[in-house]
């Protein structure tokens, strides 16, 4: 997979690009990403990607030819065989979810575009193929945002995680319904007055099994029941 970020900040994805599995997945070929900086692509001494709003008020906004000119340029520096999917990160997108990410991961291309200041010029808004926002709380920029979704992604990918870490029985999987991940232990059976429970040692498999898809459902109910009746919408829905 290829990815280009657009951003202000090149330097806030340092370590994310380099350590644990995104590092990885970097070294191995598996995953190349592009940095493309706005500010060269700025007007006048100071290079400005911003400006005041047309109508007036308050703050700053990311003028859609700078911004324009970077995504364009992000997307010549990727040379992808296809045309790359275009991502804007903004709190008025539509929510990021575990669905989304295994969408985007099908992608051979993508280009993130993070925004800073009050918000875009609208009319970025008809150079980009799809809005997401990661959740209802604001941040300054699109850029942490961009690593929640890149990081959701590419785990997905084939091979850059390993067995331990599989993606196919974790929260929102398929193998668990859609639904939280049943609760784990490891070692120690007893810590403190903590102590695992007895069926999880048992080596029943079957009843094991059992437990863990109660527990599942009993979490999902406690903590998020909204996820149980999207659930029960899915399957009215399907034929
Ligand atoms: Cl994608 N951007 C910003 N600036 N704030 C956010 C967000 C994105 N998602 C939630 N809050």
């Amino acid at each position: 997979m290829q990815v280009a970020i657009v951003t202000l900040f090149p330097e806030l994805f340092g370590s994310f690009l380099q350590v644990s599995f995104v590092g990885r997945a970097i070294a191995s070929g598996s995953l190349s990403v592009h940095l493309e900086n706005l500010r060269p692509h700025g007007l006048g001494k100071h290079h400005n990607v911003d400006d005041t709003p047309y109508g007036g008020g308050s703050g700053m906004v990311m003028r859609v030819d700078t911004t324009v000119a970077a995504i364009e340029a992000a997307e010549a520096a990727l040379a992808s065989p296809t045309r790359p999917h275009r991502v804007l990160l903004t709190p008025q997108g539509a929510r990021f979810q575990q669905a989304k990410a295994r969408e985007l991961a099908e992608h051979q291309s993508l280009i993130f575009v993070c925004g800073r200041y009050e918000g875009f010029d609208e009319r970025v808004r008809s150079f980009v193929d799809e809005e997401l926002s990661i959740g209802d709380f604001v941040l300054t920029g699109g850029e942490v945002a961009t690593m929640c979704v890149v990081e959701a992604c590419i785990r997905l990918l084939p091979g850059v995680l390993g067995n331990a870490e599989s993606t196919s029985e974790e929260s929102f999987s398929a193998e668990c319904g859609g639904l939280l991940e049943y609760p784990q232990y490891t070692r120690p059976a007893a810590f403190r007055d903590l102590e695992v429970p007895e069926i999880l040692r048992s080596g029943d498999h079957e009843k094991v099994r059992a437990w863990r898809s109660a527990a599942s459902t009993e979490r999902t109910h406690a903590r998020r029941p909204d996820l149980l009746a999207a659930g029960k919408l899915a399957r009215k829905g399907s034929p």
